[in-house]
């Protein structure tokens, strides 16, 4: 890739920038509704309940991609990192994924387990917001999930080069020849890197959008794993 200066780049950009995008960000539309009932008093005492109930509702309103979420996690020195992935499923044990030990998401847990879950189904005006503890599960656990995706998605995964530097594209083509060639010897290769975590939360935030601004706000917390969950409400 080229290199350019920061006054190279600077005059590439209109002067106008920053008032065009605040004049179109100011007019664009946000948590207009109408949105579903949400009753904070008929909330279950699991807040794994709760968000299957929501998930469903997402669902049968056709929220896009409502199993797609931003995981947060935090590098050694302290940054925090976060992109979207894909929820696999959860239960009263946590929020499951499964990802390549070797990427940097993987080594960033690896260092440091704690992470952040954040849904948002804007459709309905709701997000959720869960922390806890990345924990791996067993091997058994991540070959199931890779064996379950698709031949895209594993051959992709075999190369174990995610996020790494791209000198070429062509060596993506070159690479997954190679892989190819290994699956058709033995279609059921597992990179041993692939491994399928629980999320063990301890804070589990939901809110509910109101058109008026009047949010409703329910925060479950625990001490920790073995310990009852309790709830209070929060402040818009
Ligand atoms: C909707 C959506 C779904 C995604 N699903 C996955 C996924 O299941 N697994 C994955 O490794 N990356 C997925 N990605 C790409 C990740 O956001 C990210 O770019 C990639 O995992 C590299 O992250 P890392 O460099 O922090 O390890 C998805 C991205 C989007 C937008």
């Amino acid at each position: 890739m080229p290199e350019h200066t920061s006054e190279q780049h600077s005059a590439g950009l209109s002067e106008n920038m920053r008032e065009d995008t605040r004049a179109l960000m100011r007019g664009l539309d946000v948590l207009s509704g109408p949105f579903p009932d949400f009753d904070p008093d008929t909330a279950p005492d699991h807040p794994a309940q709760l968000f299957v109930a929501w998930f469903m509702n997402a669902v049968d309103t056709k929220v896009v991609e409502p199993h797609a979420m931003t995981l947060s996690t935090v590098t050694p020195d302290g940054r925090p990192e976060a992109r979207v992935l894909i929820l696999k499923s959860v239960d009263a044990a946590g929020w499951r994924f499964a990802i390549s030990k070797a990427s940097s998401k993987g080594r960033e847990i690896a260092q440091n387990p704690h992470v952040a879950l954040t849904f948002h189904w804007r459709e309905v005006g709701r997000q959720v917001r869960i922390s806890g503890v990345a924990c791996e599960e067993s091997a058994a656990d991540g070959s199931a999930d890779f064996l379950a995706r698709s031949r895209g998605s594993r051959e992709m995964a075999l190369l174990l080069r995610q996020s790494q530097v791209l000198e070429e594209p062509q060596q993506i083509d070159r690479e997954l020849e190679a892989v190819r060639r290994k699956l058709a010897e033995d279609p059921d290769l597992v990179p041993p890197e692939w491994t399928s975590y629980v999320v063990k939360a301890d804070k589990v935030e939901f809110w509910q959008a109101d058109g008026g601004r009047r949010h409703t706000r329910v925060l479950y917390t625990r001490a920790d794993e073995t310990a009852a969950w309790s709830r209070c409400r929060l402040w818009p």
